[in-house]
């Protein structure tokens, strides 16, 4: 089974428009390329609730802020799509930025969702969360899918992303896919690459951190001592730690008591700035 691609708006959408006249339910995953197996099973889980799979491709510019990675983020294209043919996508979206924003960077009309964005990585990544929101309702446009797919990796990106559909009634269904990691319970991450070989052996500790936050809680540990804990031991293995903190599913500060949980953390190992997160439940 061949990929199609599609570079402009109109063959996206005859090709989308084709699908729903014969019935079909279209999934979609958006990305910004540089695929590995994190997205590939995002595909897979489109397909299992979809007859047709969208996937974009697009380093989107509006999410990154100055000082971010958006010129030398990797861009592998070839290598990307083959990997889409192989989990099962039958259509990439490829837009240039001319095509996503046709009145340039200055004229963008953007989505800015209120409150969810303002805490963790809204906080350390001002705009970031705008410039997602932002993408993604175009692509939503664009595309018009029937189930959309996002990773748990992301766990704030989907909470934006859920927020915006209910907010502005898109019409699609949101299906949340599992963080997949290394071995040694690293997330997969395009980041990854950039992490020195030395670095690429303490970056799993960010995960191990996150797992020993969930045992100290669930032995009883309080959670500000737990989280104190986990700073400590990322900053004595060279993280620069911008936030490792415990909070309810909607990001909330936690009370005393049972429930579920998500902690979550964003540090910086060298140049290389990592996120992932761990969800919970107290007894
Ligand atoms: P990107 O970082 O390419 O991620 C695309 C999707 O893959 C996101 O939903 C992300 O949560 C998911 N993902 C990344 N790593 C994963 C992993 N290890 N396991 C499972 N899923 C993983 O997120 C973006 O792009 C952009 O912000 C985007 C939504 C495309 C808007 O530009």
């Amino acid at each position: 089974m061949g990929i199609e691609v599609a570079t402009t708006l109109d063959a996206l959408r005859a090709q989308v428009a084709a699908w729903k006249r014969d019935g079909r339910r279209v999934g979609f995953v958006p990305t910004m390329g540089n695929l590995h197996a994190g997205h590939h099973s995002l595909v897979r889980l489109a397909r299992a609730h979809a007859d047709r799979v969208v996937a974009s491709i697009f380093v989107n510019p509006t999410q990154f802020g100055p000082n971010e990675d958006f010129a030398r983020y990797p861009r592998t294209p070839e290598a990307d799509l083959a990997g889409l043919a192989d989990a099962g996508c039958d259509l990439a979206w490829m837009p240039s930025v001319e095509a996503m924003y046709p009145f340039g960077l200055d004229g963008v009309v953007q989505v800015r969702v209120p409150g969810v964005t303002e805490v963790l990585e809204g906080a350390h990544r001002p705009g970031h969360f705008d410039g997602v929101a932002t993408v993604v309702a175009r692509l939503f446009h664009q595309v018009q899918p029937d189930v959309a797919v996002f990773g748990r990796k992301d766990y704030q990106q989907l909470a934006v992303i859920r927020y915006m559909v209910r907010e502005l009634a898109f019409p699609i269904r949101i299906v949340a896919g599992d963080t997949q990691r290394e071995p040694d319970g690293l997330a997969m991450s395009s980041r990854n690459q950039y992490l020195s070989a030395e670095e690429r052996t303490i970056a799993p500790r960010l995960y191990r951190a996150l797992c020993a936050i969930r045992d100290a809680m669930r032995s009883g540990t309080p959670r500000a001592a737990a989280e104190a804990a986990a700073r400590a031991s990322l900053a004595d293995a060279g993280f620069d730690v911008d936030y490792v903190v415990v909070r309810t599913p909607e990001l909330a500060e936690p009370g005393e008591g049972a429930g579920p949980r998500v902690a979550l953390v964003a540090a910086r190992l060298g140049r290389t700035r990592l996120i992932d997160n761990l969800e919970f439940s107290l007894d």
